[in-house]
């Protein structure tokens, strides 16, 4: 790829339509199954050209979707910079075939008006985010967390009054308790603004969502899910086979580390590597295709430090689904 000249993506990204793409839940929307996360390798701390060529790659093989949120980077901000500058170099012409999205909750700036749940917080944010990303709106706003301090009154009127500003044409929830998800669709419906996702992490190594319920309500009322971290940050690969490899996510400590490889995780992943190969697949891709087995998901939200991971992850909008008896198998 010569990251030099203009780039023309793939003739053929849209090939595989009836494989790649799903509905998200009863929606208009149709989301890839396999999504682009820029959480770690988009910052600042990235090679610009790196990013750009995994950028490339995802839509070259038809993945639309690319989730931000403010503080993504290293440092805050600064993956949303990426995007800006990834829309003026390579995807400006391309904005209507993207989907993008964002999110607001998380420490963002200093003060009282830099995190959690307000108003305030929110449409200052989201301003922030269009302008760093170079975007008129985005598809979809999500609030990050779950603020027990302010009224959810008040966030979700804000989330309502976003989409009626035009400044995004969806909203969404992450990590929000059961609870509150079912008091926020109720809310959000009432007003026409239903909520379009949920995003959760859900892998092998970690079935929360499912066993809080999330998934079943999510399924009953025509709300999507995404899974962020699928590969359990990369755990659910071959990098942690033996020990921990120089420069991978967990040698840099940070949201990763050492003491996630506990003894029963390590012979976890020496079966999981073993019934990847009998499948003929790689560790990564038998984890995809486990989470993309489990009703009600519509995507895996994937992080990749290099095109090569990221054209591993692909192949598993290409695997056979798990019956569930199969999906059984693979419990830790
Ligand atoms: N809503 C939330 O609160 C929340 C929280 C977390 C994430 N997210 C979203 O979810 C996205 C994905 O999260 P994640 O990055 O943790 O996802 P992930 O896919 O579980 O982990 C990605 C990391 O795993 C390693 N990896 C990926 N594919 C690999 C392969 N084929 N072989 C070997 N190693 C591989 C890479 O780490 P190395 O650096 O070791 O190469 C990569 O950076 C984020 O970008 C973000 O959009 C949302």
């Amino acid at each position: 790829m010569n990251l030099k000249e203009k780039y023309i993506p793939d003739g053929t990204r849209y090939d595989n339509g009836e494989k790649m793409y799903a509905r998200c839940g009863r929606s208009g929307i149709l989301l890839p199954r396999v999504s682009l996360g820029f959480w770690q390798n988009f910052g600042e701390n990235a090679p610009y050209e790196r990013s750009r060529a995994i950028t490339r790659c995802a839509f070259d093989n038809g993945i639309t979707h690319f989730d931000l949120a403010n503080n993504y980077g290293p440092p805050y901000g600064t993956a949303e910079e990426t995007m800006g500058k990834l829309m003026l170099d390579d995807f400006g012409p391309y904005r209507d075939e993207l989907f993008i999205s964002t999110k607001a909750g998380y420490d963002m700036w200093p003060g009282p008006y830099g995190n959690w749940g307000s108003r305030k917080y929110l449409f200052a944010s989201l301003d922030q985010s269009l302008r760093r990303m170079n975007l008129d709106y985005v598809d979809l706003f999500y609030i990050h967390r779950y603020d027990p301090h302010t009224p959810l009154e008040e966030t979700l009127q804000a989330l309502v009054d976003i989409v009626r500003s035009g400044k995004a044409l969806y909203v969404g929830i992450s990590r929000w308790p059961l609870e509150a998800l079912k008091f926020a669709y109720d809310y959000l419906k009432e007003r026409d603004v239903p909520p379009l996702i949920y995003q959760g992490r859900l892998n092998l190594l970690d079935r929360e969502p499912q066993a809080e319920g999330i998934l079943d309500f999510c399924e009953e009322k025509g709300i999507g899910f995404i899974s962020f971290s699928p590969l359990a940050q990369g755990v659910l690969t071959d990098r942690y086979l033996a020990g921990i490899p120089e420069g991978s996510r967990m040698s840099r400590g940070g949201t990763l580390t050492g003491d996630r490889l506990t003894p029963q995780v390590t012979d976890y992943l020496a079966r999981l590597h073993e019934a990847a190969t009998r499948r003929g697949e790689t560790m990564a891709g038998t984890a995809l295709a486990w989470v993309l087995s489990q009703r009600g998901v519509t995507s895996v939200l994937v992080g990749a430090s290099s095109v090569e991971q990221l054209k591993e992850n692909i192949k598993c909008i290409n695997s056979p689904l798990m019956s569930d008896g199969e999906a059984e198998y693979y419990r830790l």
